[in-house]
């Protein structure tokens, strides 16, 4: 039987939007691309009747989680893998069309609380910070091989960090004397960055996440993963996506934008050669954000927008 409640530490964020948004039928066919605890999965599962859901993440120990949690339900199928080749894990289990998509994204709160894994600035552990623990290059080594320059636009991209350059110079100056392997040693680059300040800076959250989002090419991926995502989506079928910091939001957004207007191609006179009618249409006409009730039961949904758009029958 399915287990009807059980305590994780992750909770999912904006539950009920994001499957009100996928608009479930029992029949349907339907990815969760992100599975993390399974806790969205499960919801989504639970509605369904003779329909399926196929769940996916890179991480290894996520598929472990969810496979557990979500054996009860007999329309459910775990694949480990990258979302970015979505299509290609759904051929391998025969299904080359879904109804529904939902990106959860970010991290989960395993990969957070578990030192091991090294995402938290506020335990020590080894400097990882891979969501796919196979991966070859983990943080350590991510910031071993990185240039200055590469340093700076990662901090700059993913982090919105202010002083990236004095940054840079103490991960730099740390890591070519061996002192860039724990976590402790990042946040202590930063500190020693920003020495002025009495408390520990804001910017150590900014730049584990900077560094987190470089290791696992994480906007690329999603760029991709959207992509194979609109590839595999049935006519009317959702894409749903939780985002939660503004690099993420702005892939989404930007790719929704160009699916849901109509593509003119130009000739270098300016004449029109081509006009495609828009392959999608967005849902919302803003994106849903959490209720204040919302973020103070669960403050990791403070910076979550949700957006969804559905495919136009052709
Ligand atoms: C915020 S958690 C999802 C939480 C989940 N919705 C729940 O309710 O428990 C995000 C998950 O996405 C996974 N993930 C991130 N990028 C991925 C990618 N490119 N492919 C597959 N999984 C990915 C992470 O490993 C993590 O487990």
């Amino acid at each position: 039987m399915p287990v009807a409640s059980d305590s994780y530490a992750h909770v999912p964020v904006m539950e009920e939007e994001a499957l009100e948004l996928l608009c479930i039928r029992e029949d349907g066919i339907y990815v969760d691309a992100t599975a993390g605890a399974g806790g969205h999965a499960m919801r989504v599962a639970s509605r369904l009747g003779t329909g399926k859901l196929f769940v996916i993440d890179r991480d290894p120990d996520a598929v472990a989680l969810a496979r557990t949690r979500l054996a009860g339900y007999s329309c459910v199928t775990v694949l480990q893998g990258n979302y970015s080749t979505m299509d290609a894990l759904l051929a391998r289990v025969g299904t080359s069309a879904v109804d529904g998509i939902l990106f959860d994204l970010g991290v989960s709160s395993m990969q957070l609380d578990n030192p091991q894994r090294g995402f938290s600035f506020q335990t020590d552990g080894p400097l990882d910070m891979r969501m796919d623990t196979t991966a070859s290059v983990d943080a350590a080594q991510w910031l071993a091989q990185a240039s200055r320059s590469e340093i700076i636009q990662a901090l700059r991209d993913y982090g919105d960090v202010g002083p990236v350059g004095r940054i840079a110079n103490k991960i730099i100056a740390r890591r070519d004397s061996n002192r860039m392997n724990r976590t402790t040693d990042l946040v202590a680059a930063v500190t020693e960055a920003l020495d002025f300040l009495s408390s520990m800076p804001m910017e150590v959250r900014t730049v584990f996440q900077a560094v987190r989002m470089a290791v696992n090419e994480e906007l690329k991926h999603l760029d991709t993963g959207l992509r194979r995502a609109a590839s595999v989506l049935a006519p009317a079928g959702r894409i749903v996506a939780i985002t939660f910091h503004s690099g993420e939001d702005r892939v989404v957004k930007q790719i929704f934008r160009g699916w849901t207007r109509p593509e003119v191609l130009l000739s270098p006179d300016g004449r029109i050669i081509e006009k495609h009618a828009p392959v999608m249409k967005q849902v919302l006409r803003k994106p849903l954000l959490p209720s204040p009730a919302e973020i103070s039961r669960n403050p990791r949904a403070k910076s979550a927008k949700v957006r969804a758009v559905e495919r136009i029958p052709c």
